[in-house]
């Protein structure tokens, strides 16, 4: 017998070399699972609506089972001439069934077949995915409490800025992979919708229910157009996306803590079960884990380049292009999940050199920005204090001294209202004391925000 795809209009088989270009089975086997829970739904429904009796669903179901078992203790045999994994199963089951086999694919097609496999896949992998990211979320609010009292300098461009409170910092991180969970979760709705039994691309004349497949396979609803059904790679691409943007945060993390783990920052230890040593240089203790995260973001990226590249151009509705979609979301599954679940412990073990962040927290003027801040509050206009907060640090960087370290003179002679109290502003503790605002680095404010992660993720 021929593949199940080629149908009596051939006279001639199908060429090698076709089936060796055209195959996905050597990927798409990945499927098998959610195939035989699809074609589980879709038996049932049959039989529901009378296109199979009750017997044939119970010897398909059956079937199907058993072939699921030997797929998954590796007792089944993967051919290039059979394509894809839903020809695999559906070819197994018409070996043990004959015709009782062959009535299986009635009212579908393997264009919807696919989609619905996918979206089963993607679900799940949305799911795995959001649990490892709240593990990344909970081990950064671990470190809430352990660095209360840290005071790191923040940077903007990369040049050192204002003093911030680190867990503050370590927060950040939390609200970014808090929206990638958003994100998710919003993504997933899209996702869990049924396309089984929109057939080939306009439906299907046998009387089937594609509400009671939905149920059956825990889908929301079932998707309206078949045209749109049969083609929509939307699912693949949104989840491409997200989890671009999970590498991306995570990608941050780790040039960060590259940066922080240098003699030159001296900021961060990171746990050395994480990290590698180099043959040559003895001496090297090596980030290559927080490395190797930035650089898989790049394939993370490329991925999601290439199903863009991919679903660009295509006429509805379905196209074989189509079948190049899942290696390219696979990896980036694997590929984010592996870098979510080898930061977490990283971000759970390092260590804050305390005493050298602390040593080197009066250089770079982080309480410019409070001194000029407490001028305003003395009625001197904000472009004015600007302007003189510049001055005054001109002359200090002159002098090698730090804001706090210039005389009473130097300020009096910038304004003439000044007068002692400065000092009280000056310094990076005072600094880091002055904030109030909501959302900002002020202890009270971080401390109201930890209190509300350790609830949320408890
Ligand atoms: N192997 C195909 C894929 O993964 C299955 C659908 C094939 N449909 C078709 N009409 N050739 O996309």
């Amino acid at each position: 017998m021929s593949t199940p795809s080629r149908s009596g209009v051939f006279d001639k088989a199908t060429d090698r070399l076709v089936e060796q270009f055209t195959e996905s089975v050597s990927f798409d086997h990945e499927l098998y699972a959610q195939d035989v829970a699809g074609s589980i739904a879709h038996s049932h429904m049959l039989a529901k609506v009378g296109v199979i009796t009750a017997d044939e669903q119970q010897q398909i179901e059956r079937g199907l089972l058993e072939i699921r078992a030997e797929i998954a203790a590796g007792n089944f045999e993967l051919r290039q001439d059979l394509e894809d994994i839903h020809m695999h199963i559906e070819r197994a089951l018409i070996d043990r069934l004959g015709d009782v086999g062959r009535k299986l694919h009635s009212g579908r097609s393997r264009n919807d077949q696919v989609a619905t496999d996918f979206r089963l896949w993607v679900r799940d992998a949305i799911d795995a995915i959001d649990e490892s990211v709240v593990e990344l979320q909970r081990a950064f609010v671990s470190r809430c409490e352990r660095d209360a009292d840290v005071v790191l300098p923040g940077y903007t461009h990369l040049q050192r800025a204002q003093p911030v409170l680190a867990p503050h910092y370590w927060l950040a991180y939390c609200e970014k992979l808090e929206r990638d969970r958003e994100r998710l979760h919003d993504c997933r709705r899209r996702v869990n919708i049924s396309t089984l039994g929109t057939a080939a691309l306009a439906g299907t004349s046998l009387p089937i229910d594609r509400e009671d497949v939905a149920r059956r396979l825990d889908f929301e609803g079932v998707s309206a157009n078949s045209i749109d059904s049969s083609s929509d790679r939307d699912f693949v691409l949104e989840t491409a996306f997200v989890l671009t943007l999970i590498a991306e945060h995570l990608s941050t993390l780790a040039e960060e803590w590259v940066l922080w783990s240098t003699v030159e920052f001296n900021f961060i230890k990171l746990p050395e079960e994480f990290c590698t040593g180099s043959s040559i240089m003895p001496q090297k203790i090596n980030p290559d884990v927080m490395e190797l995260i930035r650089g898989k973001t790049a394939r993370v990226i490329g991925n999601l380049q290439a199903l863009l590249v991919l679903v660009k151009g295509l006429p509805l509705a379905y196209n074989r292009d189509l079948q190049e979609d899942k290696p390219q979301l696979f990896d980036s599954v694997d590929t984010v999940k592996a870098c979510l679940d080898i930061a977490t412990p990283v971000v759970r073990g390092a260590e804050l050199r305390r005493d050298s962040i602390e040593a080197g927290l009066e250089r770079g003027y982080l309480d410019a920005t409070t001194f000029m801040e407490y001028l305003i509050r003395r009625g001197i206009p904000q472009r004015t204090a600007h302007h003189l907060v510049g001055q005054l640090v001109r002359t200090a960087i002159d002098k090698g001294v730090s804001l706090a370290e210039l005389p009473l003179a130097e300020f009096q002679q910038a304004h003439a209202d000044l007068d002692e109290t400065v000092y009280d502003v000056l310094g990076t503790s005072n600094a880091i004391n002055a904030f109030v605002s909501y959302g900002s680095t002020a202890a009270t404010e971080v401390a109201k925000e930890v209190a509300r992660w350790i609830e949320k993720l408890e």
